[in-house]
């Protein structure tokens, strides 16, 4: 690890460079945070299978047409990512009220949703990273309205995709935060041209996902409210994807990964 040029470190993953221009390597930590790491803790395992999970999604993403950084995962924790210039937004996708909604709104948490709500926050760990207005976005120049409605037009197409995905699992997909990244393409007349892809990593760290069958919380809401069984139930997601054969190995050591590739 230690031989690599560490680039960024954030609370549950680092980035190296990658072995060539225009690539990196994403690192999944065991760390938990929340509450802006006012919350903090070591979860084993749970690189490692937001790592799988990750990995998972983005295949199935880039299958239906979504532009994704994921190049192809290197090991247990890592995989090769496109470098891109992150776009400063959290984007948060919403068909069930829950978490910050719920509270700001004064809703129930649980109450469906007339139709799917699309949010901008303004990634600054130092504000709490403040819900914004598209005036917002658009006034301090955070990204152009033409990658603001592609952001917005992807953020839907992969929610009607991953409601499905994890509809067919038994798992009620609440809401999830996804961030874009603009990479760097080179057109036929030899300029320069952004395309806005999906960046970062969709796992139970970044969604809600509750069992269809009983509501039972199967993401890091059990880590920030306390309920404990974190890394089993993040184990549960992923056996139910089929990613994993078995549902009781929760350790980084012991996981049993279906294919046999690390
Ligand atoms: O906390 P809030 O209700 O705004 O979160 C909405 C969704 O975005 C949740 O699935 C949460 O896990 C995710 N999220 C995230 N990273 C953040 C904030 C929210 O992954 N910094």
């Amino acid at each position: 690890m230690s031989r690599r040029k560490q680039i960024y470190e954030g609370k549950a993953k680092i980035l190296y460079e990658g072995p060539e221009p225009g690539t990196l390597v994403q690192y999944f930590k065991d760390d938990a945070t929340a509450f802006n790491a006012q919350k903090k803790a070591v979860l084993d395992g749970k690189g490692v299978l937001n790592n799988r999970i990750s990995e998972f999604v983005m295949l199935r993403l880039e299958e239906i047409g979504i532009p994704t950084h994921f190049i192809k995962r290197l090991n247990m924790r890592e995989q090769l990512i496109k470098k891109v210039e992150i776009i400063p937004l959290e984007v948060i996708c919403r068909n069930v009220a829950a978490g910050t909604m719920a509270k700001r709104l004064g809703l129930d948490e649980g109450t469906k949703l007339p139709r799917s709500v699309v949010e901008f926050c303004l990634k600054r760990d130092d504000l709490g990273d403040p819900l914004v207005a598209e005036e917002h976005i658009h006034t301090f120049g955070w990204a152009t309205h033409a990658e603001v409605d592609e952001m917005i037009t992807m953020t839907l197409r992969i929610n009607d995709y991953l409601r499905g995905m994890f509809g067919g699992i038994g798992i009620n997909l609440i809401d999830f935060k996804i961030e874009f990244g603009r990479l760097d393409v080179t057109m036929e007349n030899g300029s320069v041209a952004h395309q806005v892809i999906l960046a970062d990593e969709i796992s139970p760290d970044s969604c809600r996902l509750w069992d269809r069958e009983t509501d039972r919380k199967m993401d890091k809401d059990r880590f920030r409210r306390d309920m404990g069984g974190v890394t089993e139930a993040y184990t549960e997601v992923a056996t139910r994807l089929g990613i994993l054969k078995e549902a009781n190995n929760v350790h980084a050591p012991k996981l049993s990964v279906v294919s046999n590739d690390d």
